[in-house]
């Protein structure tokens, strides 16, 4: 489904000029962002569109967020007959509503029996909005089981995270970022958190004491330079928390939902964790869903009515785009397709990196890959791309992050490669 220029008088929402919408975003928004010059007015699929008839490719993929593709015609389908046939606004949490119901039970089987020492009891599900909420949920569960159930005197309970870890911006998770810039003058800061260098078993051990109650981890590092963990570490985590009787979180925000070529990060090594976090493309990228996901019997113990809770977490609109993204993820293979491409593209990157004097290292798995540049400045590098039509950015200032739409055909890849090879061989 091709987009046009013709079809439409106006290409987008409105006809304001690029020049005037980056002035009305200085004057009128927060400075929180770093922008590259383009202004987006359409998505369709892996591609942006500009007013001026630009057509970009997207490799960023909104963080995983367009894992589905943009405007996913399923998902979209979804939305608009909810919308039109009046089932999709927003109910006071104190009644029931069906597509809230069939979403969790969606969503539950989905994902594999999680916290196995706590029995074969099915999973529960907690909906928030963005990831960083269901971030915070898993952290009040770690925290009530230590009070709870390992008699932690409420206050002291503490949770293992790693350097360079990212769970988004809010101040309970800001406080335990290794990155100064997110967390300076925001203070004061959430204690409780204890950190070790990410793949470091033996520091993981040592941090271990009487009031630890969690260990908090991405199974993959995404905004901390798209890390994987050494072999075995994931599993050396497993064999601590259930030592330890820890609740063992894995943070699959990012690197969930098909974007390393598995449904979930954590079936690379096959570690399965007690709780799990996802978000982004849990509705299609098209609404703000987050989940918490955890054992049932976990569930039951940590949230009481009263103890949780979010307006918006879970409402129908968000429902009805989680039923029919999951639809998608499944039906479409997006985990297979991601692992198939991903294989084709790494190998060609590789090629690329082996004749180019930028690039110092390749790494990733599926779609989620990333070019380590010898400079430390990927940035330089994405503008370039970026004046190619190709959209990326950086992570951890010295990667290159490339993760398309897990949807992206032979044709994309080819373009993928080509502007690379522009770029990074002189
Ligand atoms: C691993 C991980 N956790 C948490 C978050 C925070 O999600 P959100 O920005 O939706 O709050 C992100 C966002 O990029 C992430 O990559």
């Amino acid at each position: 489904m091709a987009v046009t220029m013709a079809d439409k008088s106006v290409f987008g929402y409105s006809t304001i000029p690029d020049k005037e919408i980056i002035e009305l975003e200085d004057i009128y928004g927060a400075n929180h962002y770093r922008r590259l010059k383009a202004i987006a007015r359409k998505t369709q699929g892996a591609w942006l569109y500009t007013q001026d008839g630009r057509k970009i490719l997207d490799c960023l993929a909104a963080y995983s967020a367009a894992n589905p593709g943009h405007h996913h015609p399923k998902i979209v389908d979804a939305l608009v007959r909810a919308l039109q046939e009046n089932y999709a606004s927003v109910i006071s949490n104190v009644v029931y509503t069906d597509v809230l119901a069939l979403f969790l039970k969606k969503a539950a089987e989905f994902v594999p029996q999680l916290g196995l020492r706590f029995g074969n009891n099915g999973n529960k599900v907690l909906p928030k909005n963005g990831g960083v909420e269901s971030v915070e949920t898993a952290i009040k569960l770690a925290r009530y089981y230590g009070f709870k159930e390992k008699g932690i005197s409420d206050g002291k309970q503490e949770i293992i995270v790693f350097e360079n870890n990212f769970h988004g911006r809010m101040i309970t998770i800001i406080s335990f970022s290794t990155s100064n810039h997110y967390k300076e003058g925001f203070g004061p800061l959430t204690p409780g958190f204890k950190t070790a260098k990410y793949g470091n078993i033996d520091e993981v051990e040592k941090l271990i004491n009487e009031n630890t109650c969690g260990i908090l981890v991405e199974p993959m590092q995404g905004e901390g330079g798209m890390y994987q963990p050494p072999k075995g570490f994931l599993k050396g985590l497993r064999e601590l928390a259930d030592k330890n009787n820890l609740i063992l979180i894995f943070d699959e925000i990012q690197v969930g939902l098909g974007r390393t070529g598995k449904n979930f990060c954590f079936e690379h090594e096959n570690v399965i964790p007690d709780a799990v976090v996802l978000g982004k493309a849990i509705a299609g990228g098209m609404i703000p869903l987050s989940l918490m996901v955890t054992n049932r019997s976990l569930m039951d113990m940590a949230f009481r009515p009263g103890s949780d809770g979010s307006t918006f977490g879970g409402y129908p609109l968000a429902c009805v785009a989680g039923l029919a993204a999951l639809d998608v993820i499944k039906g479409e293979r997006l985990a297979e397709r991601s692992a198939e491409t991903g294989k084709i593209l790494k190998k060609k990157i590789m090629d690329i990196a082996a004749r180019s004097s930028h690039v110092k290292e390749v790494r990733g798995e599926g779609l989620f890959i990333g070019i380590e540049v010898k400079n430390g400045d990927a940035m330089v590098f994405c503008e370039k791309l970026l004046g190619h039509d190709m959209l990326c950015n950086d992570s951890h200032h010295h990667t290159i992050r490339i993760s398309p739409p897990l949807i992206i055909n032979d044709d994309e890849v080819e373009y993928i490669v080509e502007r690379l090879e522009r770029v990074l061989v002189d």
